[in-house]
């Protein structure tokens, strides 16, 4: 059997095309299954969970283990199956063969769960800021190339890319211009209003923290791509008690301030966002 490390060395050797050098912008080659070269020597070696660590420089990340361990919770529930059908949707007058990268993808399910329930074969790499979120998207899902980099030096080559998305994440309109192909989508999830609007409640019961608005994001996606759709998904699931504390750990930190997470009581959530869908 093959190990993960082998399987993504493979995997590299067939679509070696889609990445770069983040130093000097050059081509790849796979080096004895396990390392990434570019011809000015520049090399990465693939970690034995088979992620590859392609960042530059150290970078301090603003989310730990526990924090993705919780959000693989939540999405394996899938709270965003309608989200899903959406993005799959859109997907549909793509090429029967489509390649797919996913911006910040942290621990990875998103991405997986797409991939598993699209029509269509998709070659998927998914790139993320932190060193945990990938370790956790290696560990559970094989057949993605699972990337530690930095989307602001991003080590993808330009125009390869059908589809990018980018979920709940800090977005780069200009590396995502230069990477989308010609006929390409990008596909942004940004939250709305009602979005874990309980959980809101709960948090800050008297405050205006409570409301949210999106319309600076989409003002900005609008600004950077000529044509835009935009389609909301509204949807209220009920949830089991112990998901309560993994939603509440997977929320910005700065939202638990007036309340214990012990103490929250929630049996229903809602996912309430809008799907950006940009084309060039
Ligand atoms: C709120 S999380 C969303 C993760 C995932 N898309 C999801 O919905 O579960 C935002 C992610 O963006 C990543 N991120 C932030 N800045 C980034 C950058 N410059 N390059 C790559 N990833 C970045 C973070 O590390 C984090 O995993
Ligand atoms: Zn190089």
């Amino acid at each position: 059997m093959l190990s993960k490390k082998q399987m993504s060395a493979q995997w590299l050797q067939k679509n070696a095309q889609l990445f770069r050098c983040p130093h000097c912008e050059q081509a790849f080659h796979i080096q004895e299954e396990k390392t990434l070269v570019c011809k000015n020597g520049h090399s990465f070696d693939l970690a034995k969970q088979g992620y590859v660590n392609l960042l530059t420089h150290p970078v301090q990340s603003m989310y730990d283990q526990k924090l993705f361990e919780a959000r693989k919770q939540v999405l394996d529930a899938m709270l965003y199956a309608d989200v899903y059908d959406v993005i799959l949707q859109q997907l549909t007058n793509l090429p029967e063969v489509m390649t797919v990268l996913d911006t910040g993808c942290g621990e990875g399910t998103h991405l997986y769960k797409l991939k598993e329930q699209c029509e269509h074969e998709m070659i998927a790499t998914g790139i993320d800021l932190s060193k945990e979120g990938i370790v956790a998207a290696a560990k559970n899902y094989t057949d993605i190339l699972w990337v530690v980099g930095d989307l602001a030096k991003s080590p993808y080559a330009s125009k390869k890319f059908d589809v990018i998305l980018n979920i709940l994440s800090p977005a780069n309109y200009e590396e995502f211009k230069r990477l989308l192909q010609p006929n390409g989508k990008v596909i942004k999830v940004v939250p709305q209003s009602g979005y874990l609007k309980e959980l809101r409640k709960q948090f800050y019961a008297t405050s205006e923290k409570e409301d949210y608005s999106n319309s600076q994001t989409v003002e900005r996606f609008k600004e950077s791509f000529p044509h835009v759709d935009i389609f909301r998904v509204t949807t209220t699931k009920k949830i089991s008690t112990e998901l309560v504390p993994l939603l509440a750990h997977m929320t910005p930190m700065g939202w638990h301030q007036e309340k214990k997470i012990e103490d929250l009581q929630l049996d229903e959530i809602t996912i309430d966002v809008d799907i950006l869908v940009g084309s060039l």
